[in-house]
């Protein structure tokens, strides 16, 4: 059987043979038969947008890999620093490269004091996390303006690096101004997960005393979240970086997307909403209402994972390491029977709609002491080396600016009337 489509257009009797290549048809191709004929697809539901080499997930058969290796690998055997750099600098690092990579990274940690005097200040107090983690992204780009160079690979490499350095500093600044604490500068002797639990938690002058168990879960959950091919975030980033904007107004417009309670914003709407249910014996009719269409159950389903997301399972089995020490968290059994009694019920199985990533990293952070409005800043954390491996390789390819059509559905063409007959 070939591997092609053949189609015909029943308005000229043209046909033309599109090869399949690797799943996809060439639009293009399509294109040359239909002039003038655009595709209908709103929400890139049946669109490939980008040829990329960086994850492979299978929503199907619940796989993901990062540069081929298996999550679950790479969630057990390396820490979030090995995998920033197989995102952005292709290959796991060696002793010695990790030696530089984590010293490169500790340089680039600081932000400049102005950043905290004039522009963290500026915020209202009660001005959310993420809010504010966004609006300084974008003033990065006032700090960095030789970061414009966006088609010199050196430039975006040391812009690569700086953003991954200065991204736990900016987020911890986000939370320490929010409850009123003096913002923690950078050590340069701590591991990048333990200087961000310092930068957040310190108080006073002596050392903040990491708790392993929780800087290894924390470095893991940013692992998990390293990448995830061509999510909301991700093609925003390649969107907007596609019209040559600096990384980070770039990564500012990413950071954004994610905020949504749809993308990464579920985790702060998955611990608000199992406040809200608050009791054991809410659960039920919770899941009723859910089923009615009045409510959406945060934390389940997935655009592309129609089985279990493998990031969940590993989250799930982390929880209970996390609560080892920190106790546990009350909401936890809400949350396991709002995922059993989901899982066995029609309306769910039915939609392939089984738990996400966001469904119980919120649980995880909340007892480690992050507060709710953390949770999304922690994803973007994690996110950032996979934007800018995104963004970098988009730019390392013969890219074209992103510009899709649209289906008008307007008033056709109509004379403006005078003011005083409208
Ligand atoms: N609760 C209840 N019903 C749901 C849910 C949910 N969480 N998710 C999807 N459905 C239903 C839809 O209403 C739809 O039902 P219908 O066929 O009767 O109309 C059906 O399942 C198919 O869902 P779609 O809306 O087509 O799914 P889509 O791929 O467009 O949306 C999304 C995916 C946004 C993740 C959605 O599942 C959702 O809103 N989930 C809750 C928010 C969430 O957890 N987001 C995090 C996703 S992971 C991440 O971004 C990190």
């Amino acid at each position: 059987m070939a591997d092609s489509i053949t189609i015909t257009n029943n308005r000229t009797g043209e046909t033309i043979e599109i090869p399949l290549v690797d799943g996809t048809v060439s639009a293009r191709s399509w294109s040359s038969l239909l002039p003038g004929i655009w595709f209908d697809d709103p929400s890139f539901s049946a669109t490939s947008g980008a040829d990329s080499a960086i994850t492979y997930l299978d929503g199907e058969a619940g796989l993901l890999r990062y540069r081929g290796y298996p999550i679950e690998q790479l969630a057990e055997q390396t820490t979030f620093l090995e995998v920033a750099h197989l995102l952005v600098r292709d290959k796991l690092p060696t002793v010695t490269q990790l030696k530089a990579w984590q010293s490169e990274i500790a340089e680039a940690s600081p932000i400049h004091e102005n950043f905290h005097k004039r522009i963290l200040e500026g915020f209202r107090d009660d001005a959310h996390a993420m809010g504010v983690l966004v609006s300084s992204i974008a003033a990065m780009s006032t700090f960095w303006p030789d970061s414009k160079d966006i088609e010199n690979p050196e430039q975006r490499r040391d812009e690569t690096t700086r953003l991954i350095a200065k991204m736990p500093t900016m987020a911890a600044s986000a939370h320490r101004r929010s409850v009123g604490l003096p913002y923690v500068f950078p050590d340069p002797e701590l591991d990048y997960t333990s200087n961000f639990l310092s930068m957040m938690f310190k108080l006073g002058d002596s050392p903040y005393e990491v708790d392993p168990v929780l800087r290894d879960a924390l470095d893991m959950l940013f692992v998990l979240h390293a990448d995830h091919e061509q999510n909301c975030s991700t093609t925003t980033a390649r969107v907007v970086g596609s019209a040559h904007a600096d990384p980070y107004v770039t990564v500012a417009a990413a950071a954004g997307a994610l905020y949504g309670p749809r993308h990464g914003g579920a985790n702060e709407a998955v611990l608000r909403m199992l406040e809200e249910i608050a009791e054991f014996d809410n659960v039920d009719d919770f899941i009723a209402g859910v089923k009615t269409g009045d409510r959406k159950l945060m934390g389940f389903g997935h655009r592309v994972y129609k089985n279990y997301d493998p990031r969940a399972r590993i989250v799930k089995d982390t929880a209970h390491r996390v609560f080892d020490v920190t106790g546990m968290n009350p909401l936890l059994d809400i949350a396991l029977k709002l995922e059993e009694v989901a899982l066995a019920d029609p309306y769910f199985v039915d939609r392939k709609l089984y738990p996400n990533i966001d469904f119980y990293s919120g649980l995880i952070y909340q007892s480690m002491g992050f507060p709710v409005e953390m949770f999304t800043v922690l994803f973007t954390i994690g996110r950032t080396p996979g934007w800018l491996a995104h963004w970098d390789e988009m730019l390392s390819q013969d890219s074209r600016i992103a510009r899709p059509r649209q289906r008008y559905t307007g008033p056709a063409d109509r004379d403006v009337p005078s003011i005083d007959v409208r």
